[in-house]
């Protein structure tokens, strides 16, 4: 579709429709295999393009290994979809400075992540020390490829609701002090602190926001008893925390863009005795957002920050093409199929306020 510049440049409503362009996804779990199969033509019927998390059992730790990854998501998706993954490699305590410039040279990597050991699913093989990663971020400052941080302490001593915060003063303003031109991404951030830190920090860096994190605070976790399908990681905070997100992501500031953080698990790892963090978002997450800009009465921020912040931080052209919302309510299933199990959707069985139109 040809759309002027003009009109590109501002969101349209008319009547009860959000028509603005197409916007891309910073920071997504597809995994692999059928579960890849079944999950991708959720996101890519609503996004150009995403950052692909390198959390897979084992992880992506190699440019080549990213590149064949890459091959099998292109592969699967829907034929009628244009959809493009944006690599990344996944953080370990041995990964050689020479992997990066492979990975810069490739041109089909877009970031480094960190997984602090022990974070979240598939952390296993994540840092013990970011010390011990210094030659390898070096690299990353000098070739001016972006790391995105999974922002929290790992420290059983820490209060889950503090490792956020803690995570800040302990790890990530040293890290910018000794590495100040270096790109970085503060991952699916939950607090005021962060929201508050990355407004006011010096240097390049932004934060992703998810819908679940603008939509909820922690109380939905236990509304009448506990609710796995609300459980992810960073975990939700209480409601000052939540607002003070809002605020960011309708203020306009650049730092602030998309990252669903779609994270699926089959029904069973999650509600179980030990359930597994990730909130399945890919399906309707762009209704979610939608919600949450427009009970913020702050649907005139909503197309930059879905749709222009993110590809302008990672210095990448932005979409052509457009998508649109109308004002329509629309059950979200109660499930959906997962290979040989399924995934429970957020909001399973509610209803929504926002329908996208085809495709
Ligand atoms: C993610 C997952 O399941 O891979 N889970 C989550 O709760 N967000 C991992 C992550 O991003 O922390
Ligand atoms: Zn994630």
């Amino acid at each position: 579709m040809l759309v002027s510049r003009s009109y590109l440049m501002s969101m349209q409503t008319i009547t009860s429709t959000l028509t603005f362009a197409r916007p891309d996804d910073w920071h997504l779990h597809l995994r692999d295999g059928a579960d890849m199969a079944a999950v991708l033509p959720h996101t890519a019927r609503q996004f150009a393009r995403a950052i692909v998390m390198p959390n897979l059992k084992p992880p992506i730790t190699t440019t080549e290994q990213a590149q064949a990854y890459a091959q099998r998501i292109r592969a699967a998706v829907p034929a009628g979809l244009d959809f493009t993954p944006l690599m990344t490699l996944y953080l370990t305590d041995n990964l050689p400075p020479e992997e990066i410039r492979r990975a810069k040279d490739s041109g089909g990597v877009y970031a480094v992540k960190l997984y602090p050991a022990g974070a979240t699913t598939n952390s296993d093989f994540g840092v013990t020390d970011l010390r011990r990663c210094y030659k390898t971020l070096e690299m990353m400052q000098t070739l001016d490829l972006p790391f995105l941080v999974h922002g929290e302490v790992t420290d059983s001593a820490v209060d889950i609701f503090d490792r956020e915060a803690v995570f800040i003063e302990k790890v990530l303003i040293p890290l910018r002090a000794d590495f100040p031109a270096l790109r970085v991404v503060f991952e699916h951030i939950t607090t005021k602190h962060a929201a508050d830190y990355v407004r006011e920090a010096e240097g390049r860096i932004g934060a992703t926001i998810t819908p679940h994190h603008l939509l909820y605070n922690r109380n939905a976790i236990f509304t009448g008893g506990i609710r796995p399908h609300y459980y992810c990681l960073p975990v939700l905070k209480r409601e000052s925390h939540r607002q003070a997100l809002i605020a960011a992501a309708t203020s306009g500031n650049p730092r602030f863009f998309l990252g669903t953080d779609s994270a699926p698990h089959a029904r069973g790892a999650k509600e179980a005795a030990c359930g597994c963090a990730g909130c399945y978002v890919a399906l309707h997450a762009l209704e979610l957002y939608a919600e949450a800009f427009e009970a913020a009465n702050a649907l005139d921020k909503f197309e930059a920050f879905t749709s222009f912040h993110g590809p302008d931080f990672y210095g990448l052209p932005r979409n052509t093409g457009t998508v649109t919302l109308r004002r329509e309510d629309w059950q979200v299933p109660a499930q959906l199929e997962f290979g040989d199990s399924q995934i429970v959707p957020l909001r399973a069985g509610e209803t929504l306020r926002w329908k996208m139109i085809a495709p």
